[in-house]
């Protein structure tokens, strides 16, 4: 039974020991998230990589510097919002996640989004969108749209975005996600300017390359 005065920190305790898929026997431990568990913005990735699964936080690997970096354009560090993903943890090889690993995942992103009560969820690329809008669109056609929608019970303004691994794979897609980010602070109710970023530079990582296309990113 879920407590009334349940805080984030006690539901990412009772999710460390989460069996409730089979990504639990290859992880070396659940990635719950990241950062003010009150914020008003709330960033949605895909799964944890390579590194987040090593260090247990999300987008520590190229796409959260880059992330860093593009939210570092419009004035704010990721202790700022709060990151998640659709899934909490590694798929083996960085492959997609699959539709019942995101099924049997899904209530513990709803029930992040209940606690942590964000006005703005930035989905972060095609599984978080589709997740969270509830439509089949793919973040190509949806991107920097804004849509009024009602999640975990809760009125928030959802605001798709490409992953920033798309920016790593087809570094013009930079200038997209710049735009797309610019928006953020309108949405949030607040009237910071954004600055331009730069992409850092891809380091390999001990996952198997593959092209953007086939991770989903588009
Ligand atoms: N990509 C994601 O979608 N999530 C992470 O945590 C890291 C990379």
């Amino acid at each position: 039974m879920i407590a009334a005065t349940e805080t984030l920190e006690e539901y990412a305790t009772a999710t460390a020991s989460c069996t409730r898929c089979r990504l639990a026997q290859g992880r070396t431990q659940v990635v719950f998230g990241y950062g003010n568990p009150h914020a008003d913005l709330m960033f949605v990735g895909e799964a944890p990589g390579f590194h987040e699964d090593k260090q247990g936080v999300p987008f520590v690997g190229q796409a959260g510097k880059l992330l860093e970096k593009l939210l570092a354009g419009v004035d704010l560090r990721r202790e700022d919002v709060y990151i998640a993903n659709v899934l909490k943890c590694r798929p083996p090889g960085n492959r997609d996640p699959q539709p019942d690993e995101i099924e049997s995942c899904e209530p513990h992103l709803f029930r992040q989004i209940e606690l942590i009560e964000p006005k703005v969820i930035a989905t972060l690329g095609n599984f978080a969108t589709k997740l969270l809008s509830g439509r089949p669109l793919g973040i190509t056609r949806v991107h920097g749209q804004e849509q009024a929608l009602t999640i975990a019970g809760r009125s928030v303004v959802l605001y798709p975005i490409y992953h920033p691994a798309a920016a790593l794979y087809t570094p013009a897609m930079l200038k997209v996600l710049e735009a797309d980010f610019a928006r953020l602070p309108e949405l949030m109710g607040s009237g910071v300017q954004p600055a331009a970023v730069t992409a850092p530079e891809p380091e390999p990582e001990p996952a198997v390359a593959a092209p953007a296309e086939q991770l989903g990113l588009f």
